[in-house]
């Protein structure tokens, strides 16, 4: 008998040369000790067949066999996963050694970046965001903001007309009218957008971007207007920055202003972006005319306002040096790179 479970040990120790695989050491594993079918598990069955006076002995040679085999091929198992582990680390080793490649990161246009942080401003000081549309009726974006048909201020704006009564708008203002209409005081709105004009030059695009303001309630005046620009100035180009108003004419608004702030390149002294002057046009601006706001239904008697437009593409011009608005919509990116710098 001993030597039938010597017999079956050498057929372990021998087969498990032939072994590759730790699925290979699971199936040999099975053939001995399953608990039905394996040599090793038959052996036990056997038991009832064996005289009385052998069984102790052959029990105990059996179950030391089972267990050294247990013992010699879970060691086995062991060995052979850490072997495939192994195999597999080298097979999906990664080189990190390699130079990575190299992909270029996209950011956002200088002239959203600009739009984006005038509206963070204004946010800040408590203003709400309108978005008009881009056609417009005659109505909205002269009529209404006191400019009639044969008012000599239209031939500011070279309009491009879609039809006698649609239009491109030519400037955000537009927006101001259709708040109004839609909301009594108090209004505090930005209104930033596309606006279009038959311009076209070195500083002039037919189309640019402008942003618009409009605050109406009791007992506001140029002060308050005055007040924020220098806010805003100081936000945008630095603490020093001061402000000036220029008397301008806009139909709209009554008085109406051009504003200046002090050269952020030379200080005030005079430099080639001031031309000289120690002062930098940024935006225009005034106190709304009461007409505009009988139009839209707004008791002049009880409320007034003040209304600004601000173009984005001569801040993004005058902040980066640019002499061409046309850098700003070509879309080289050898330019757009230098200015996101
Ligand atoms: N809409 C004017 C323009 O496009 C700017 C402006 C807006 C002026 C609001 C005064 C008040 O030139």
């Amino acid at each position: 008998m001993n030597a039938n479970l010597e017999q079956i040990k050498q057929e372990i120790i021998v087969g498990a040369e032939e072994l590759n695989t730790s699925r290979e050491v699971y199936e040999f594993k099975k053939k001995f000790l399953d608990g039905k079918t394996g040599k090793i598990g038959l052996l036990m069955k056997e038991m009832k067949n064996i005289p009385p006076e052998e069984r102790a002995d052959y029990g105990k040679g059996v179950n030391e066999l089972k267990v050294w085999a247990l013992d010699f091929l879970g060691e086995l198992d062991t060995k052979m996963k850490a072997k495939e582990l192994q195999n597999r680390y080298e097979s999906e080793k990664i080189d990190i050694s390699l130079p990575a490649e190299t992909t270029t990161e996209g950011n956002l246009h200088p002239i959203t970046l600009i739009r984006n942080h005038l509206i963070d401003i204004f946010a800040g000081m408590g203003f709400e965001i309108f978005e008009g549309t881009e056609i417009e009726t005659d109505y909205y974006n002269f009529t209404a903001l006191n400019t009639p048909q044969d008012h000599p201020a239209r031939d500011m704006q070279d309009t491009f007309y879609l039809s006698p009564e649609f239009l491109l708008r030519t400037q955000t203002s537009a927006g101001q009218i259709h708040v109004m209409e839609k909301q009594q005081p108090p209004i505090k709105i930005l209104s930033p957008g596309k606006v279009f004009r038959s311009d076209d030059d070195a500083t002039h695009s037919p189309m640019f971007t402008q942003m618009e303001g409009l605050v109406v309630d009791k007992g506001i005046t140029l002060c308050d207007l005055q007040g924020m620009l220098d806010e805003f100035v100081k936000k945008i180009y630095g603490e020093d920055t001061k402000t000036r108003l220029r008397p301008s004419y806009f139909p709209f608004t009554e008085p109406s202003v051009e504003v200046d702030c002090s050269c952020f390149e030379c200080g005030g002294t005079g430099c080639k972006l001031c031309k000289g002057t120690g002062w930098i046009e940024i935006l225009g601006a005034g106190v709304v005319n009461n007409k505009v706001l009988e139009n839209c239904g707004i008791d002049s008697n009880v409320y007034s306002g003040f209304a600004f437009g601000i173009g984005i593409e001569r801040t993004a011009m005058l902040k980066y040096g640019i002499n061409n608005i046309k850098l700003l919509f070509e879309s080289d990116l050898g330019v757009l790179q230098q200015l996101n710098d």
